[in-house]
């Protein structure tokens, strides 16, 4: 897929916040700018990344300032999204068959971070159907993806007949049965956030289920491996999955009044500036150091990520200037 794949939001999101936190037009009409470009983007149905695409750039936009173009923007993207969802199975399908046709019916919890911008869209809308499909979608992925311990299975396929689960792996964990680091720091926040958005103590209590086994699972480590299943001291550590962890666990913490998750946070926080950040090295093109993307191809291994800058910016927001969370 073309224009922005599926990162374009993230630089965009990270300008809004610079622009709030410097109280600077300029910088918001860059943002602004910058939005727009996205706007290709917003019909298309073959990718459920249109959250990820379009919740930093265009929602908080219109948040900071009411933009209809950037709310229409928004509206489509999660109206696209929505347009993907399997009656038959109650899921939607992350990927395209067009890049291969193993993704017909396949899901990846990754999906549950991308499902707030169909919420948010039915809220704008007033369309229940959107907000049914954001429900049934987020009960899927509770009883699917979600194993009693808390972790995560990546991968969920389908059989397109009869909607019935096939296979529980993973995609870009370490194996089947092992939990992908990244995955369940999405996990962890999406159903934080949709829990609030659909006041649903379902949908919170998985948010804390998975989150108890990340904090669980962090130990001593500073910053999360990049699978739970890998934690040798030679292994790469994902600063994405440690920087979307902490804005979820603050967000956790803050919605339950849960001190274990806001200090998980604070502490991730603080291993990723201690760790990740090269201060001698100001013209780095990225924040964070030491980013995962995808071990198992050896894709993107130690590398700064633009989505670990993001929610490692919007982390640092909510620890320095909870005024504007
Ligand atoms: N699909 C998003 C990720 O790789 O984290």
């Amino acid at each position: 897929s073309e224009h922005a794949r599926w990162t374009g939001g993230f630089f965009v999101g990270m300008l809004w916040l610079a622009g709030l936190l410097r109280e600077d037009d300029a910088i918001m009409q860059i943002a602004r700018s910058w939005a727009l470009r996205l706007k290709p983007r917003a019909t298309d149905r073959t990718t459920h990344d249109m959250g990820f695409l379009f919740e930093p750039s265009c929602v908080r936009g219109n948040n900071i300032q009411p933009d209809a173009e950037l709310r229409g923007m928004a509206i489509s993207a999660g109206q696209s999204l929505a347009s993907r969802f399997v009656p038959n199975g109650c899921y939607i399908p992350a990927w395209d068959p067009s890049e291969g046709s193993e993704y017909l019916a396949l899901a990846i919890v990754d999906t549950i971070m991308n499902l707030p911008i169909v919420s948010w869209a039915a809220k704008e809308t007033g369309d229940d159907k959107l907000q049914d499909i954001a429900v049934q979608t987020t009960e899927t992925i509770i009883q699917q993806h979600v194993r009693p311990d808390g972790a995560t299975y990546h991968v969920v396929d389908h059989d397109p007949n009869t909607g019935e689960v096939t296979h529980q792996g993973t995609h870009q964990g370490a194996h089947d049965n092992s939990c992908w680091t990244r995955g369940q720091a999405w996990t962890l926040y999406g159903f934080t956030r949709m829990a609030v958005m659909l006041n649903s103590d379902e949908t919170m209590a998985a948010a804390r289920n998975t989150a108890d086994y990340f904090v669980n699972q962090m130990g001593d480590m500073i910053i999360p491996t990049w699978d739970f299943d890998r934690k040798g001291a030679d292994e790469p550590v994902d600063s994405a999955a440690g920087a979307i962890a902490a804005s979820g666990l603050l967000e956790l913490g803050r919605r339950t009044g849960e001190e274990t998750y806001t200090r998980t946070g604070e502490r991730l926080v603080h291993g990723l500036i201690d760790t990740c950040i090269d201060f001698d090295n100001p013209e780095k093109t990225g924040l964070l150091m030491h980013g995962t993307v995808d071990y198992p191809r050896r894709s993107g291994v130690d590398e700064s990520i633009i989505y670990g800058d993001h929610y490692f910016m919007e982390a640092l927001v909510k620890l320095r200037r909870p005024d504007l969370w």
